[in-house]
């Protein structure tokens, strides 16, 4: 690959067929057509939040990195959010009920090692949530809302909803722009795209195992 691209152009490309399997996974496929219960939904979000306690853990001390500080912003925190979707679809007991899959368990752990000692790959991370959230986030949000009948914007779906950013699109061109500020020499961009395939993948096999355990036969909706 051209590594002289702008660093928001390589990671997109170096991502796109991954982008593709996570979209047309079997269980994204039979929750967003319907032929998934909403207690799928539920236990989707219940990975979620694994991945977000990982990812904004670390906030405060990551948002003065030189790294990685620009990309920690106040208005993309979802841990509440996820906290008070559970709380609406899983009811008081939504703790007790909180665990993790194994791939979702090894997915947060690779966050939390690169947010303790590779500020870069942490960036990485944070993109390929993020910025996918702000993206086709929002069609699984309006689907869920359809197919489970939840609140416009509500309970249930308000990680999806970002409050504090008005407009997602010059965000995204920002959160672009500051990508390709990233002082990123030839190999680490390697090691870089390497790991942004890698968290792609975290988030098929988290896909994998939810179908495993939650499939059209094994629904009611
Ligand atoms: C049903 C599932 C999904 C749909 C429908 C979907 C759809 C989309 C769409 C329409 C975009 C916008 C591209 C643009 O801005 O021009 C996008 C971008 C993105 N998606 Fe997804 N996506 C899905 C799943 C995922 C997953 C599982 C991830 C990773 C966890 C992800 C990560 C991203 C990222 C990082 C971007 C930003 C790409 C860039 O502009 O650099 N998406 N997605």
């Amino acid at each position: 690959m051209d590594t002289s691209a702008p660093f928001s152009t390589l990671i997109r490309a170096a991502t796109e067929q991954q982008h593709n399997e996570a979209e047309h996974s079997t269980f994204m496929r039979d929750l967003l057509t319907g032929q998934l219960g909403v207690e799928a939904f539920y236990r989707y979000t219940a990975q979620l939040w694994f991945v977000y306690a990982a990812l904004e853990k670390h906030s405060a001390a990551l948002a003065s990195d030189a790294i990685a500080g620009p990309f920690v912003k106040p208005e993309l925190a979802r841990l509440a959010s996820l906290e008070a979707d559970l709380a609406h679809l899983g009811g008081e007991n939504w703790r007790d009920e909180l665990t993790a899959l194994p791939a979702t368990a090894a997915y947060a752990a690779r966050i939390e090692e690169c947010a303790g000692d590779w500020p870069a790959g942490y960036v990485v991370h944070h993109y390929t949530r993020y910025l996918g959230d702000l993206s086709g986030g929002q069609v699984i949000r309006g689907t869920a809302e359809k197919l489970w009948n939840l609140p416009k914007k509500g309970d249930g779906v308000r990680f999806y909803v970002f409050e504090g950013i008005a407009n997602p699109a010059a965000f995204k061109r920002e959160y672009r722009a500051a990508l390709d500020q990233l002082p990123l020499d030839g190999p680490e961009v390697d090691r870089v795209l390497d790991e942004a395939r890698r968290a792609f993948t975290m988030n098929t096999d988290m896909f994998r195992e939810l179908a495993a355990e939650h499939s059209p036969a094994s629904s009611r909706t």
